[in-house]
């Protein structure tokens, strides 16, 4: 697609999920074809997996590599340095809820640097080091709260102008635009710190042949061979490399660090949470197609329709699934099942019908099997529960949220207390 047909792509695609269009159209009526799932505990040579080890030493190596090569692509190889700077630590913030920190991260190969501008904000009262929700922002950090103090996010505003059509909200009429997926207040009180970042700083979300954001500083091999990059590789790379920060952080437990994401940003969240196992527990909002829906069901959003609108989201092979869903070596149960032994949260919403809330479910159910193998109870029936009811089940959370695409504060609170459970924390 040129430039322009891009922009008003992107316009068209603004402009339906504003409108909230996802909502009216009856994708019920859609029939779901039938399908058969690949194995999740028979690997590629025929052996069958039946104790962690052969899981943890074969089988899961073995998704990976599958869901690099015809889904997501790799994250970067080559061998950036990183390095990463405390801008400012304002002991004082949030009329004294809170500890604010501003953090860049600096990826940088011989000739080029990438900024990433991390925000952090961890509860005033702590004691020891807290657990801590880790989640990439669409708008810039200054959209998440109306704290002026806030920088704003370079990424956002320096992003190619005739792209960033939200570009007369980058001044300060876009604090706190985003606000209301974000209590951060609530976070704070809980006892959990939080820490976002764009995810524009990584690769600016449009299709421009992986030229820009970290692909810039790819060597040219690897930035000629498209199958190997996406843009959700280029957000995961990021959510790994803070990760790293944290290792290095007195405030911050390591040991719990929740890695969450909203709809685009949520396929991300649990294709990082799978390939990088120091998150503690996952957590996918409203992720759909490419993240906790069913591929195979064809419900909603079809694998046509988001390489189609997104064609920069996955590797160029995931492409060639068009219409091809069943020839998939991979689907999405698999990507929650590398996630095991781990806690793993999907967030459905009823009115989400463009996400396949049940094939969101489905995901979770069918990846029970490895969970088994770890000892861990799973959801025994395939049955969507209750509105607003969660099912939680060993280390598997769910529910299905009465309205529509969106992270909500009933989302943020079940999110709490299941890392309340998980953690064994009294809930506030
Ligand atoms: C579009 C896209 C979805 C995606 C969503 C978002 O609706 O089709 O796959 O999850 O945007 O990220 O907001």
């Amino acid at each position: 697609m040129n430039k322009k047909a891009n922009l008003y792509f992107n316009i068209f695609v603004l402009a339906f999920l504003s409108f909230d269009v996802h909502s009216q159209i009856t994708y019920d009526k859609v029939k779901v074809p039938e399908y058969k799932l690949p194995e999740l505990l028979i690997s590629n040579n025929g052996k069958k997996i039946q104790i962690p080890e052969d899981w943890i030493n074969i089988r899961r190596p073995e998704i990976i590599r599958l869901f690099e090569a015809y889904v997501y692509g790799g994250v970067p190889e080559v061998c950036l340095e990183i390095k990463f700077a405390t801008i400012k630590t304002d002991l004082n913030a949030l009329y004294g809820k809170a500890i604010k920190k501003n953090i860049v991260a600096f990826i940088i190969n011989e000739v080029d640097t990438v900024q990433m501008e991390l925000l952090i904000f961890i509860p005033a009262n702590a004691k020891k080091p807290v657990p801590l929700f880790l989640g990439m922002n669409f708008y810039g950090n200054q959209s998440i709260h109306h704290d002026s103090s806030i920088p704003i996010t370079k990424s956002y505003v320096n992003n190619n102008p005739e792209y960033n059509i939200f570009n007369h909200k980058a001044t300060y009429e876009s604090r706190g635009s985003d606000s209301s997926s974000w209590p951060v207040e609530r976070i704070l009180e809980r006892g959990y710190g939080l820490a976002t970042f764009c995810y524009g700083d990584l690769d600016p979300d449009f299709d421009d042949g992986f030229k820009n954001g970290i692909h810039s500083l790819l060597d040219y091999s690897e930035k000629n061979d498209s199958n190997k990059l996406s843009s959700i590789s280029a957000w995961a790379y990021g959510l790994t490399t803070v990760m790293d920060y944290f290792e290095t952080d007195e405030h911050i437990n390591k040991s719990q660090i929740i890695v969450i994401g909203h709809s685009r940003l949520g396929k991300t969240a649990l294709w990082a949470g799978a390939i990088d196992q120091r998150f503690a527990i996952i957590i996918s909002n409203n992720s759909g197609c490419g993240g906790a829906a069913l591929s195979r069901r064809k419900t909603g959003e079809t694998v046509k329709d988001i390489n189609t609108g997104f064609p920069h989201w996955f590797s160029r092979n995931f492409h060639y699934f068009n219409d091809k869903e069943n020839e998939l070596p991979v689907d999405q149960h698999m990507l929650i099942g590398l996630i095991a032994p781990r806690p793993v949260y999907v967030g459905s919403a009823e009115q989400d019908k463009w996400a396949d809330p049940y094939g969101e479910f489905l995901s979770l159910y069918h990846a029970g099997p490895v969970y088994k193998l770890f000892g861990s109870d799973i959801i025994s029936k395939d049955t969507l529960p209750e509105i607003n009811k969660p099912l939680w089940t060993g280390k598997m959370g769910y529910h299905i949220r009465a309205g529509d695409h969106g992270i909500k504060r009933f989302d943020w609170e079940k999110y709490l207390d299941f890392a309340d459970y998980h953690f064994n924390r009294k809930s506030k």
